[in-house]
This record gives structure tokens, C-alpha cells and sequence, in this order.
């Protein structure tokens, strides 16, 4: 178990970068209360310091991102301990997922259980060539219980993730690439350097832009088409009123790169 002196989750900041690595390798990350905690504390800090514009999660260690809820922590628990520790998944997940700047996966190892469903509530996933991805919860007489059966299905369709969920199937990172769980698959030491990358690339694009796109993505089909339209109409115009459509405008007329404010 981890211990409040002992954080679990590092928070490290480059340029207008964030990054959130989950540490208790020893239990290969696993997501303990604690450690769920440390996270839910970490991204109030990246929302708190408000010119972040992109955030990275990784795991540390070479074997895992993260190997999902503490399963040893889980043994011990009633149904009501498990309603609170989901719950407890489900708040911190749904505050990744809606934060207003894009989340870059670093997928280092193995992504299982809940850790595959920490990287469902990410947007982009980078993952290397040697990690492991599935929900394998009904192999211990479970389900998933922070986010799984509707993130996985949202991401890569209801079919498919009847079988991975059904199955307990653990895949490698080519089929994860193939059937669109990941989005980049590369070698073990690229992994850092090419996520840092695309971080880097996100950073530098008009943050009003993509607050409204990662808004308006992220709604895709979990409405009727004409109200995720009619937002979208909406939102368009809204950017009109920042200075970054100004700028962004501008700046292509001008011939030269635009200087993003994010307002
Ligand atoms: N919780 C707690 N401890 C875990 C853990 C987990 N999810 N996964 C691994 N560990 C611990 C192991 O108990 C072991 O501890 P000890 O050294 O003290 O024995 C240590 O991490 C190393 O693990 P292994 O010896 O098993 O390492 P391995 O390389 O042989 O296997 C693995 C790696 C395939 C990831 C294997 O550890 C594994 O299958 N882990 C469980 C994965 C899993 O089933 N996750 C789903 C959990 S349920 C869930 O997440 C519910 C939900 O949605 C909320």
C-alpha cells in the first residue's frame, strides 16, 4: 500500500507541458485509494497553474503503465467498499477526461484493468511496441468499475468491446493499433521522446481551438447528431470572439507563425 508521505503520483512541469506519472512500481502501479487520491491531487494542481497546455500520463518502471485497481485492496473489500472505490475511479477519470487541455498517454507497459480505462480517459494514446492492453476484471469474477464499459465502447465500438470486456482478452499493441484502442505504436525508448513530441505539438496550437474541439470530439455520438451540429455551430462562432482566431487569421495573411494567448 502507499501512505500519504509516500506519494504515488509524480507531477512534473517542461515549458507549457504537464507531466503525471503514476509510481508505485512495486505493485506496478497499481491504483490503490491512495494512489487514486494523489491523482485526483495532481490534476487540481496542473488546473490550478492555468497555462498548462497539454498533459502527459505515463507509468514508471519498464513493465507497466499501470496494472489497474489493487487487486490485493480489492480482496479485503465489501460492496460498499467497492461502490466508493469506483466511485472514487470514476470522479478522478471523469476529471482527466474533462480537462480543458489535451491528455497524451504514454502507454509504457502493461495497460490493464483500470489502467487500460486511465488511458480510455486520455485523448491520444502513444503506446510502445511492448505493452499489453485489456479488461481482463472477468478473469477475477469482476467487471470494470472506473469507466471501461463505456469508454471502451465509445472508443473503439460496442462490438469489439464485447469481446475484449466478455473475453478478459489481453491484446498486444499491434492489434490495439489496429482496431484504433492506440493511436501511435513505437519502440520502447522512442515512447517518451515521441509523446513528449506530440505533447509538444498540441502545446503549440491555439488553446481556445482546442478546448472547443476536444469538447465538441469528446460529445461525439453521446447525443443526437443534430444538437453535437447545432453545438458546433455555436462553438465556431464562439471562437470568433478570441483573440487567438484573431491572431491565428492574421498571421496566415501576414505570412508568419502565430503567437498563441489562449483567451
Ligand atoms: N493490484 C495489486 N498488485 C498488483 C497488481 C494489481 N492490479 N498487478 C500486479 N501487482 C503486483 C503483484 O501482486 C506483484 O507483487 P509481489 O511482487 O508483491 O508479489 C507485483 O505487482 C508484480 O506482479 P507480477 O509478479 O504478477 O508481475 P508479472 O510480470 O508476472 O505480471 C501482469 C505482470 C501481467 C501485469 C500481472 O501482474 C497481472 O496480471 N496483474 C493484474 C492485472 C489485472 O488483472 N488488472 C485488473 C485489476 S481489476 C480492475 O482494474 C477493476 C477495475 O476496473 C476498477
Amino acid at each position: 500500500m502507499s501512505d500519504a508521505a509516500t506519494p504515488t503520483v509524480v507531477l512534473e512541469r517542461t515549458g507549457a507541458v504537464a507531466s503525471i506519472r503514476i509510481d508505485r512500481p512495486r505493485a506496478l502501479n497499481a491504483l490503490d485509494e491512495a494512489t487514486l487520491r494523489d491523482l485526483a491531487r495532481a490534476l487540481r494542481d496542473v488546473r490550478r497553474e492555468g497555462d498548462v497546455r497539454c498533459l502527459l500520463v505515463t507509468g514508471s518502471g519498464p513493465k507497466a503503465f499501470c496494472a489497474g485497481a489493487d487487486i490485493a485492496a480489492m480482496a479485503e473489500m465489501s460492496p460498499l467498499d467497492a461502490r466508493a472505490y469506483s466511485a472514487l475511479g470514476h470522479e478522478v477519470f471523469d476529471r482527466l477526461a474533462a480537462l480543458d487541455v489535451p491528455v497524451v498517454a504514454a502507454v509504457n507497459g502493461a495497460a490493464l484493468g483500470g489502467g487500460l480505462e486511465l488511458v480510455l480517459a486520455c485523448d491520444l494514446v502513444v503506446a510502445s511496441e511492448h505493452a499489453k492492453l485489456g479488461l481482463p476484471e472477468t478473469s477475477l469474477g469482476l467487471i470494470p468499475g472506473f469507466g471501461g464499459t463505456q469508454r471502451l465502447a465509445l472508443r473503439i465500438g460496442v462490438a469489439p468491446a464485447r469481446e475484449l470486456i466478455y473475453l478478459g482478452r489481453v491484446i498486444d499493441a499491434a492489434e490495439a493499433l489496429r482496431i484504433g484502442l492506440v493511436d501511435r505504436v513505437v519502440a520502447a525508448d522512442a515512447l517518451l521522446p515521441e509523446a513528449t513530441k506530440l505533447a509538444g505539438e498540441l502545446a503549440g496550437r491555439a488553446p481556445v481551438a482546442l478546448r472547443a474541439a476536444k469538447r465538441l470530439v469528446g460529445a461525439a455520438g453521446r447525443s443526437d447528431l443534430a444538437s453535437g451540429l447545432a453545438r458546433e455551430i455555436d462553438a465556431f462562432s464562439a471562437t470568433f470572439a478570441s483573440e487567438d482566431r484573431t491572431e491565428g487569421l492574421r498571421a496566415f495573411l501576414e505570412k508568419r507563425a502565430p503567437v498563441w494567448k489562449g483567451r
